[in-house]
């Protein structure tokens, strides 16, 4: 489904009118489809149907407790990174049996937390990560159980900065020596060999990758099975790419279970996935209202309320993301949409025939659903903005805008 569609002319969020959103809310607002969110996740557990799968959605990506609890209905999981995401995926109704844990820099005080939670699996990073929840583990009485994740050297040509199963990033341990590090891991106390982990990257738009990555482990779990009679899973990490401009062509649940299932069938294990942009990406976006239309002497400034510390994807990756008029117009001009930031990388458009707008006017930023408010910021002192869900005729707020208390909240200032 496409969440957001016109109707004579009017731009709608499902059924309801953005415009009357933003005029409820205000802007800048984030506007999310339950509806969108709830459609992704089961296209993608129908698409596997055919092997054990847990889909536990990376919470990084968009960490509303509305968004989490609405994949928690669905029987999702939830891949965490860090204590504060596994307390939200546990307070939007996660059960800990569906978590996995992921990160190459899990503190002590994190590997507790998930220890007295009993979480499902630990993705492990490193040897001396073993070692830590090793020893985490003896001190509570409580067993971890985990899977390292292996860097298997693919390319899976996406942005430099979001290729991650590469040997040159920092992410999972050599494929080589992965049987090495497990046999040192069966050395330890506490610890449960339950699976291997891998991720490759993210925005990935073909299955070939996928495909390239699950042969190479897919190997290495034929004889960790041999060896271990606790291994039961292989995670195959999140990545699938989504349609950011109208040309691209996304990666389907389809085309990406056709290429991976005939490797991971035989495997007689549990799959789990760990999805977030694919399920949220095009479920939002962002409604700025317009603020100021500039005409420099090349191209036209249109410049929003909404900034960099709403949306940092176009300057921090070059990122693409589509800009519409929330009241259509046929009329065009060439230019930039910009924010009200200090620096020049505040934009979410550059060089772009964009819709003709008037000051007062709403756009939206399309694809704000995924790595958008979760990367948010208060640079310049921006309040945060909020954040509401919509479900057919329902729209309810689903987080409040921050107020310059909750900006301030914390500081001191010493009495000398
Ligand atoms: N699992 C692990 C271990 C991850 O590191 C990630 C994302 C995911 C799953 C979810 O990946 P997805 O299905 O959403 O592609 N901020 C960047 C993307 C960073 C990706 C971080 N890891 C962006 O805005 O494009």
């Amino acid at each position: 489904m496409d969440a957001f569609t016109y109707q004579k002319g009017e731009l709608y969020a499902e059924n309801v009118p953005v415009a009357k959103l933003a005029e409820q809310y205000g802007t800048p607002l984030f506007v999310y489809s339950r509806t969108y969110i709830r459609d992704h996740f089961r296209a993608l557990a129908r698409a596997m149907a055919e092997v054990d799968t847990l889909i536990c959605y990376a919470v990084k990506v968009n960490s509303n407790a509305a968004v989490i609890a609405t994949l928690a209905a669905e029987g999702a999981g939830a891949d965490v990174v860090s204590s504060g995401e596994l307390l939200r995926a546990r307070r939007a109704g996660v059960p800990a049996d569906k978590i996995t844990f992921a990160g190459v820099g899990k503190t002590e005080d994190e590997i507790e937390t998930a220890l007295r939670e009993n979480i499902l699996l630990f993705t492990v990073e490193s040897e001396q990560e073993l070692e830590r929840i090793s020893a985490c583990a003896a001190r509570l009485g409580a067993t971890g159980r985990v899977a390292i994740r292996v860097n298997p050297d693919v390319d899976p040509k996406t942005h430099k900065y979001i290729s991650t199963g590469k040997k040159e990033n920092k992410f999972g341990v050599d494929i080589l020596r992965a049987l090495q590090i497990y046999e040192r891991a069966a050395a330890l106390p506490g610890l449960e060999i339950a699976g291997l982990h891998m991720h490759i990257g993210s925005q990935i738009l073909s299955a070939q990758p996928y495909a390239e990555a699950a042969a190479k482990v897919a190997e290495v779990c034929v004889e960790l099975k041999k060896r271990y009679p606790t291994f039961r899973m292989l995670d195959i990490g999140g990545g699938i790419g989504i349609r950011y401009r109208p040309d691209q062509e996304p990666l389907l649940p389809p085309a990406l279970a056709e290429a991976v299932l005939p490797i991971l069938k035989p495997l007689k294990l549990k799959i789990l996935m760990e999805p977030g942009r694919f399920i949220v990406g095009n479920a939002g976006v962002l409604v700025v209202r317009v603020q100021y239309v500039k005409n420099g002497p090349s191209k036209q400034f249109v410049i929003v309320d909404g900034a960099m510390n709403d949306l940092i994807r176009p300057p921090l990756y070059q990122a693409h993301h589509e800009i519409g008029a929330v009241r259509e117009t046929p009329e065009t001009v060439f230019g930039d949409v910009v924010g009200p930031v200090c620096e020049s990388g505040d934009f979410f458009a550059l060089d772009r025939h964009l819709p003709a707008v008037r000051q007062d006017d709403l756009l939206v930023v399309h694809s704000a659903g995924a790595y958008a408010y979760s990367m948010a910021s208060n640079y310049n002192s921006r309040p945060r903005a909020a954040e509401v869900m919509v479900c057919g005729a329902r729209h309810e707020l689903v987080r409040e805008r921050e107020s310059f208390e909750d900006l301030v909240r914390g500081e001191r200032i010493p009495i000398w």
